[in-house]
């Protein structure tokens, strides 16, 4: 789909506009009743999301790069269809392909609520055969409203079940992650991605003082993320075994180049995510997880 195409299409709709983010990107801007999105055709990624006269809720660096094949620092990356890096091979790419592919506008739709959906989609093709060999439609839906709601829909044509793990990967905007609490997470597993251990979390919050790195198994499926004891940002997810949480701390920063140095101090990743070998999916039923985030 061209800009020119799609601003053709939707010219009747004052609440969504077609632009390019650094002359390189195709970007969605959408007006709800409660707030604004941007959501980028590659990756199907929401880089801002703010409720009226309040900051991005999101995370976006900044020295965030916008350009074909590259993935966009913060907001939200979907990794699709694995998690992490490749579980047979570490030349395919980190986090999936979806987060750097082109989606397809589905469709955009106002709901009497005053809510905003719009439906991205991704079809299998010669490229994504070459890195996953399995024929599939992803649809990506991306509720714009006082929450933002993301939500993957997979379906996959294979006589075979295929094994899928996936993950939104949001990253939230905070004042100072030494203030920050994630709560809720009292008496949950996790493995340990830096240590490589597993332990249970025995306090229900949990605080950051160095690199962070964890996969929670099915945890608690409402999480808050509070900022110097005040509660920030609701998280609710839905179809995931797993919450990721993550920051790089000063130390890995320096190793990435979309991140300046100091930046991590402002940020939080948590991830609703299905990881181990638990998902797989059937011809014809369409496996969903989403996750819902409420500014609070
Ligand atoms: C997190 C992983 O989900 O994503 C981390 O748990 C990883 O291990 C991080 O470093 C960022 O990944 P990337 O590929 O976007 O730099």
């Amino acid at each position: 789909m061209t800009l020119q195409k799609l601003k053709h299409q939707f010219q009747h709709n004052p609440n969504i506009e077609f632009l390019y983010s650094a002359d390189e990107l195709i970007q969605i801007t959408v007006k709800s009743v409660f707030s604004t999105a941007i959501i980028h055709l590659q990756g199907a990624h929401v880089s801002l999301f703010q409720p009226n006269n309040q900051p991005n809720v999101l995370w976006l660096s900044p020295t965030v790069i916008y350009k074909k094949a590259t993935s966009i620092r913060g907001g939200i990356p979907i990794c699709w269809p694995w998690f992490g890096p490749h579980s047979s091979d570490s030349s395919k790419p980190a986090h999936g392909f979806a987060r750097v592919s082109q989606f397809d506008v589905d469709k955009i739709s106002e709901c009497p609520n005053g809510e905003i959906e719009v439906q991205l989609k991704l079809e299998s093709n010669k490229k994504t055969k070459a890195l996953w060999p399995v024929n599939f439609v992803l649809l990506v839906k991306i509720t714009i409203g006082k929450s933002l709601t993301v939500s993957l829909m997979s379906q996959v044509d294979e006589d075979q079940p295929v094994k899928l793990t996936e993950a939104i990967h949001s990253y939230f905007a905070v004042n100072d992650i030494k203030n920050t609490t994630l709560k809720n997470l009292e008496n949950t597993e996790y493995f340990d991605a830096i240590a490589q251990q597993t332990h249970v979390q025995t306090s229900n919050n949990l605080t950051f003082t160095k690199e962070t790195d964890r996969i929670y198994k099915n945890p608690n499926d409402q999480l808050l993320i509070c900022s110097n004891n005040k509660n920030l940002v609701a998280l609710e997810q839905q179809g995931a075994n797993s919450t990721v949480v993550w920051n790089p701390w000063s130390e890995k920063v320096k190793s990435m180049v979309d991140f300046p140095n100091n930046a991590y101090q402002n940020m939080l990743c948590v991830e609703a995510a299905n990881t181990g070998l638990e998902t797989f999916i059937t011809k014809k039923q369409q496996h969903v997880i989403s996750q819902k985030i409420t500014p609070v």
